[in-house]
């Protein structure tokens, strides 16, 4: 268990709160909900009052708790990062420099090289190692202003080292300030054994991996990379609904370099979030819309694969709730630059500031489920802030890959300051 604390931050030039408890689509993505002079009180880690500094200060006396003054600053919620597989062993720089020289990344990846690389040197890593560089990468998300991330498993692809990421990620969410949501991705990939016989390894997860995840509490969500090649409509189709009858929340990669209806199954499963969609259909997305699916939209993957971006102007103009994150991965996208991510979006993807702004908060919490206790500075939500060193919001993809992050406040203590 984290630490919890008191603390008051006064002044805000911007209080930017993001305010909500439920994922915002479409055009209320705009709405971010500025106090100008604002003011936030979090007791014992919690928001218990936000307002114009001199309401506040009428109600709440500041010997009563540490004292932030945000004068000149922007305040806004700590960010969520809602797509990551941050716990790994080895790099795949080699791989990297191949990508350049023209190999595709599915190329890379039939050749055993790839997810599979990773797997290997994800078996031959000790718990200590994984945790090691996770808490590492961990730091690192922190000084971007991140406060939540998910993590998901799925470079073990053996019951061992499947459950030895899960318990890496756990513990890092009891040494970490940054909180932790699990998701189990058995179905990452296929290894050798199981080529042409991918239904067999799905039920290899179901009976013999899951149950164990579940009655450890291991994972929040299931995940699997539903792809040519990879998992099919039907092996996706088929894991998650068992995942959803064992108590698991479900997600997808999905239509990631192929179209084969992975939006489509998500609407169809009410997952709570389908990620990538770089290729989904317009029925696909349509039907994502209907059925309450975040589209989390990771634009580091599609930059550093050199992919064209994911729609996310039309998701939007039809009303999606959409969120971005990182993907930080050994291979696709191995960053957890969050103004990167800024700078794609905005840029590159046709989203106004203040969508992504939204997209990496509330409607990230929303993307792990969590749009009620997270992603705003809302009273009753958790005391993650961020306090950007400029005045503005409209500072973070302006300062063009650089991160505008000055403090970092965690349930009401203060776990970052540049
Ligand atoms: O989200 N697409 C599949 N999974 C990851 C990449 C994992 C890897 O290359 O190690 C992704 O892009
Ligand atoms: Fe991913």
């Amino acid at each position: 268990m984290m630490k919890k604390g008191n603390i008051l931050i006064k002044n805000a030039a911007e209080l930017v709160t993001c305010s909500g408890f439920k994922g915002k689509k479409g055009k209320s993505m705009s709405d971010l909900h500025i106090i100008s002079n604002g003011a936030v009180v979090i007791e014992e880690g919690v928001i218990k009052a936000v307002g114009k500094t001199e309401e506040l200060l009428k109600q709440y006396k500041e010997e009563d708790y540490k004292v932030i003054d945000a004068s000149n600053k922007a305040v806004l919620p700590g960010f969520v990062d809602s797509h990551t597989h941050f716990v790994f062993g080895g790099y795949r720089a080699e791989e990297f420099s191949w990508r350049l020289r023209g190999d595709s990344y599915m190329s890379i990846m039939e050749r055993g090289g790839g997810i599979l690389s990773s797997v290997r040197a994800t078996a031959e890593a000790s718990k200590e190692e994984l945790l090691k560089s996770a808490i590492k990468r961990l730091d690192s998300m922190l000084s971007f202003g991140v406060t939540t991330v998910e993590g998901k498993s799925g470079y073990g692809l053996d019951y061992e080292t499947e459950i030895k990421q899960l318990e890496v990620m756990k513990e890092a969410d009891n040494h970490h300030p940054v909180d932790v949501v699990s998701t189990f991705m058995g179905a990452h990939a296929v290894l050798k054994d199981y080529k042409g016989r991918e239904g067999a390894f799905i039920d290899f997860l179901i009976e013999k991996v899951m149950p164990e995840v579940t009655e450890r509490k291991l994972a929040e969500f299931c995940d699997v990379f539903c792809e040519k090649n990879v998992f099919s409509i039907e092996d996706s189709r088929k894991l998650l609904t068992k995942a959803k009858e064992m108590g698991f929340k479900v997600k997808l990669h999905a239509d990631e370099i192929v179209q084969l209806g992975g939006a489509e199954l998500a609407a169809e499963l009410g997952a709570v979030s389908a990620d990538h969609l770089l290729q989904a259909s317009d029925q696909g997305i349509k039907e994502m819309e209907k059925a309450g699916v975040v589209a989390t939209l990771l634009p580091g993957t599609a930059f550093s694969l050199k992919e064209d971006f994911a729609r996310a102007r039309y998701m939007i103009d039809n009303n999606c709730a959409v969120a971005l994150a990182t993907d930080l991965n050994p291979g696709s996208c191995f960053t957890e630059s969050i103004p990167l991510i800024f700078a794609l979006a905005t840029l590159y993807m046709g989203m106004t500031t203040e969508e992504a702004v939204t997209a990496l908060t509330i409607n990230g919490a929303a993307a792990v489920d969590k749009a009620d206790k997270i992603g705003s500075i809302d009273i009753g939500k958790k005391g993650d802030i961020i306090i950007l060193e400029f005045p503005s919001y409209k500072y973070i993809p302006y300062h063009i890959g650089v991160s505008t992050v000055e403090k970092v406040v965690k349930n009401g203590i203060l776990v970052y300051n540049r």
